[in-house]
């Protein structure tokens, strides 16, 4: 069991995937500096949601879950708008970060795949998270499990790349690498992508040179599968949500992103 300052997480079972991603340096090993690779301008993005919830009546005061929540760099923009936040993640590191920004919410180390948290929230957000799941069990899962932490009328904010977008973005290969300054020295963060059969191919290099010790490499592949409109239409169908509106989002300079608004408004249809 993972501590963290007297702190001892909750470990709801996690699954031989969310362990793999919970392997993944950027959210493990290097989950330290991810924040700092990753240096995100959240407000567009919480803006976007908050609107999104408020047309649904679900305002400052209500109780979220952010799923997936990483740093809680969200869930700490949502939390300064007045929402009540707790955290759940697979990955410890990244958790450990977000319950010391938002240090009243209940966090839990848990696979979003699983989820049994005994609570309901009026509205779930999720960020950044499900184009890591790759096949279509994996992700009606999920959108399962976040029916079953909802109220009656309650609302989901998530967030997809889209598949025609990302094809285009990462058709053919795509690089992004940055150098940053970090209390334990220089990082060179690399990441390779190609997009091919409806899946994004991906090799992420993390460097530490200390200017003391030999740089330290760590490399990870991984895959991700985006979206089209009629894969979320119809999971999220299947879990009993009605969606409201999937728009197109700029988001972090990239336009490959799609956000749904999606209402709870029926029991999930047997599978
Ligand atoms: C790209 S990060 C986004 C983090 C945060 N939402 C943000 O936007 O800054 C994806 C997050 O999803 C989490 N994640 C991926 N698969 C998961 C799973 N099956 N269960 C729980 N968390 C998962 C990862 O640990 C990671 O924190």
């Amino acid at each position: 069991m993972a501590r963290r300052r007297g702190r001892a997480w909750e470990h709801v079972r996690v699954s031989w995937s969310a362990s793999a991603d919970s392997a993944r340096p950027f959210y493990g090993s290097f989950g330290w500096a991810y924040d700092l690779v990753v240096a995100a301008p959240e407000g567009p993005w919480v803006a976007a949601a908050c609107a999104d919830l408020q047309s649904v009546g679900i305002g400052p005061g209500a109780r979220l879950l952010d799923a997936g929540c990483g740093t809680g760099r969200y869930a700490a923009a949502l939390g300064a708008r007045g929402y009540s936040v707790d955290l759940v993640d697979a990955s410890a590191e990244l958790l450990s970060q977000a319950a010391d920004r938002l240090p009243r919410a209940n966090a839990r180390v848990a696979d979003l795949r699983e989820l049994e948290l005994g609570r309901h929230y009026d509205a779930i957000v999720c960020r950044g998270v499900l184009n890591d799941m790759i096949s279509d069990v994996e992700r009606q899962a999920v959108l399962n499990s976040f029916a079953s932490h909802l109220r009656s009328g309650g609302a989901i904010v998530l967030d997809v790349r889209d598949r025609d977008v990302s094809e285009r973005r990462y058709g053919d290969n795509y690089r992004i690498e940055k150098l940053v300054d970090t209390p334990r020295g220089t990082l060179a963060f690399t990441a390779d992508g190609k997009f091919e059969h409806g899946l994004i191919y991906t090799h992420e290099e993390h460097e530490l040179r200390t200017g003391t010790e030999p740089p330290r490499l760590t490399s990870y592949d991984f895959t991700m599968r985006p979206w089209t409109r009629e894969e979320l239409d119809e999971h999220l169908w299947l879990a009993g949500f009605r969606v409201q509106t999937i728009t197109e989002l700029n988001d972090r300079g990239s336009n490959d992103r799609l956000l749904c608004l999606t209402i709870l408004d029926r029991t999930p249809v047997p599978q």
